[in-house]
């Protein structure tokens, strides 16, 4: 599909967005190992978290939905049967690697792979840890998917200083320790989304002590009902349209607002827009809360260093934000950002390079000088959510028409973005 996006003069309005991608994921994963009857309110719409509902299918868990409510049904962490194909994460990688986790320390055999894009992900990152534990599982060429994983006759606890933060092995190895003789331990330099940890906690399960986090093998997870906020990384689009187009005002009721991953709102408030917060509240043990972006004019900034997983997924909407900026904005330190869905550097600097933008590729970033001018462009959105969605964000505030192309890839997280996006556009 293509979406045709032209410029307008603001947005305004209040919006909710579905369920938060990364909790929704995991309150599957963990009801999937309780013992009872587990339910998610306001699970993610997006496809990357039905696929994680599709495996867990596979593996004998019950999942019905239930007036707008989804129950999760399971008889513990060791109740999982056989899969009869291979598990199908699509284009998930949080699927792929959070449930490669549990599937290391099955009693059976399974295959989990995924589209062309994941079977491209690099897996190495969670086959080693997971080696070094005991498992025993098979890759295609340099390590990528399909991932044959065999039961181990010896799946124990290691002790593991993770080379690179990523809340996705980290999980991982978390979920991962729920089945190893006695105690992982995973130490984090830079702190990645804590979502695991948080969930853990409400089966009073403790594992944070200064920089390393600790599981055992004999926690047992406990039946839980989950609240899912709706999710900062799907809100960005918006707040970012509002930041760059004058006259704007837009709030995002009920997002995630969890430390570990508002590096967006600080990076918005540092380039100058109004950024305000109230209503906050725990949900689930997540903290959640309104959030309104106001124009205003911007300056350029520089991202690097721990900042980078707490705005790890917004890093492509930035580019197109600093576009609109007076001055420079420097991204360094995200050279992960070349093995997520797309290359996103390099999708970032050609899309912004095809509209005009200022913009140079950097090893493990980007830099773009502000010019305020964006002209219509076609866009190729790399078969990529993120890319698809920002750049349709640039293409308001845009001269001209801009197109982008294969639009439909907004529903691996987000299936309402354009909807949404329609409602809150005001064009003269
Ligand atoms: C995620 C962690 C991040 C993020 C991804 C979701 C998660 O990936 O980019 O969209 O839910 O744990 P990494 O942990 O690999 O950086």
């Amino acid at each position: 599909m293509d979406y045709e996006v032209r410029g307008a003069s603001s947005v305004s309005g209040s919006f909710k967005v579905p369920g938060d991608k990364s909790i929704s994921h995991r309150a599957l994963l963990f009801s999937s190992l309780a013992n009872g009857e587990s339910v998610i309110r306001g699970i993610s719409t997006g496809a990357d978290v039905k696929s994680t509902a599709a495996c867990l299918s596979a593996l004998g868990v019950e999942i019905v939905e239930d007036s707008g409510e989804l129950r999760v049904r399971s008889k513990g962490k060791s109740s999982y049967s056989a899969p009869k194909s291979p598990l199908d994460a699509g284009n998930s990688g949080t699927t792929m690697r959070l449930l490669s986790g549990i599937l290391a320390g099955q009693k059976f055999e399974s295959t989990i792979t995924g589209d062309e894009t994941l079977r491209r992900r690099p897996m190495q990152r969670i086959i080693e840890p997971l080696s070094q534990m005991g498992a025993n599982i098979t890759s295609s060429d340099n390590f990528t998917a399909p991932l044959k994983i065999f039961p181990s006759k010896n799946f124990h606890g290691i002790r593991y200083e993770l080379p690179l933060p990523s809340a996705q092995v980290k999980s991982c190895i978390l979920f991962a320790g729920l089945f190893a003789d006695g105690e992982t331990t995973v130490m984090e330099p830079v702190e990645s989304r804590d979502h695991t940890e948080r969930m853990l906690r409400l089966s009073k399960i403790k594992t944070k002590s200064g920089y390393e986090i600790k599981i055992s093998g004999d926690h047992v997870i406990q039946p839980a009902e989950y609240d899912v906020a709706g999710d900062i990384s799907s809100a960005a689009f918006y707040l970012a349209a509002a930041a760059i187009l004058p006259n704007s005002s837009v709030t995002a009721t009920g997002i995630t607002l969890n430390p570990t991953r508002t590096g967006f709102l600080d990076v918005l408030a540092a380039m100058g827009a109004k950024v305000e917060i109230e209503n906050t509240r725990d949900a689930a043990g997540e903290l959640i809360g309104d959030v309104t972006v106001s124009h205003s004019e911007l300056k350029g900034v520089e991202i690097g260093g721990s900042m980078i997983p707490r705005l790890i997924d917004e890093l492509p909407l930035i580019g197109v934000m600093a576009a609109f900026a007076r001055g420079e904005t420097v991204v360094h330190d995200a050279d992960d950002l070349r093995r997520k869905e797309s290359d996103r550097i390099v999708a970032v600097v050609d899309n912004l390079e095809a509209m005009g933008a200022e913009v140079s590729e950097l090893d493990d970033g980007f830099a773009v000088n502000g010019t305020g001018n964006l002209i219509g462009a076609e866009i190729d959105s790399y078969k990529d959510h993120r890319i698809a969605m920002a750049f349709a964000v640039a293409g308001l505030a845009a001269r001209g028409e801009t197109i982008i192309k294969n639009a439909e890839w907004a529903e691996i997280s987000f299936p309402e973005f354009y909807q949404i996006l329609e409602k809150l556009v005001i064009r003269d």
